[in-house]
């Protein structure tokens, strides 16, 4: 009797999943991302002013992709150029360029750093309940920051301290750190080899 509770159970929860991850078509993602590869496939590519570089969104979590391309969308985020991208966007659209960016997962060489990534070890150990120990986080609600650039991941925490980027959870964990820490955290996930990369076939 229990047993086949549990099975029914999984057996909706498997449903539910794959539903979810039947949404983006990663062949048609491929085609509609031509426009951000200038930018988005191009390794270290920086943004120009101010200058950091732009965020690598291979081996992204699909259902954040669609967040943040929504956030740029409905001026929750302010970033010219993505405003510009995502602006045109529809929601399928969105769901398959992240089905696309998402099946990328890389084993980097670690990217250079400026902060210190072991005192960054310890400081982000607040942070592994949502974005796990290493920053490959594996739950789809919290973004991966294993293998992000430094300079972005520096970037975007002076985004929530400064409220350009409002999400409340993220600008109360921001609004506890001071410089060195945010480089000594941002150094630690952008030394990690397994994470995120750039969506481009090697
Ligand atoms: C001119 C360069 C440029 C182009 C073209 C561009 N992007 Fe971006 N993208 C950026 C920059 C810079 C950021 C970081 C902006 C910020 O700080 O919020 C960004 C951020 C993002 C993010 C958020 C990443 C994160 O970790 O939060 C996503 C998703 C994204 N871009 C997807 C796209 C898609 C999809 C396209 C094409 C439709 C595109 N971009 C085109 C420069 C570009
Ligand atoms: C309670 C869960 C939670 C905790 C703890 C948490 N975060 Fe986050 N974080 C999130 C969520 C949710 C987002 C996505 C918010 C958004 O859409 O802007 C996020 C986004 C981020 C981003 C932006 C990623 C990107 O690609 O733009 C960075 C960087 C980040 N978190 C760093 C940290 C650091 C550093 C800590 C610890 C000091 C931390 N987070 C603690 C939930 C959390």
């Amino acid at each position: 009797m229990k047993k086949s509770i549990v099975r029914t159970l999984a057996g909706l929860l498997w449903f539910g999943t794959s539903l979810a991850m039947a949404d983006g078509d990663p062949v048609a993602g491929k085609k509609k991302f031509y426009t951000c590869e200038g930018c988005h496939s191009i390794p270290g590519y920086t943004n120009t002013y101010p200058t950091y570089q732009v965020p690598r969104i291979g081996g992204q979590h699909p259902d954040y992709v669609v967040s943040a391309l929504k956030a740029y969308k409905e001026d929750e985020r302010q970033h010219g150029s993505m405003k510009g991208n995502a602006m045109n966007l529809s929601d399928q659209d969105m769901e398959d360029i992240a089905a696309f960016v998402s099946k990328y997962r890389g084993m980097n060489a670690s990217l250079p750093v400026t902060g210190d990534p072991q005192a960054g070890r310890s400081k982000a150990a607040m942070c592994a309940s949502c974005h796990s120990e290493d920053g490959n986080s594996e739950n789809t609600m919290f973004p991966r920051l294993a293998g992000q650039y430094e300079s972005y991941l520096i970037r975007a925490l002076k985004d929530y301290k400064a409220g350009r980027r409002t999400n409340p959870m993220m600008m109360g964990f921001a609004s506890t750190l001071d410089e060195k820490d945010m480089q000594d955290i941002a150094a630690f996930y952008a030394s990690q080899k397994k994470g995120l990369t750039v969506p481009v076939d090697q």
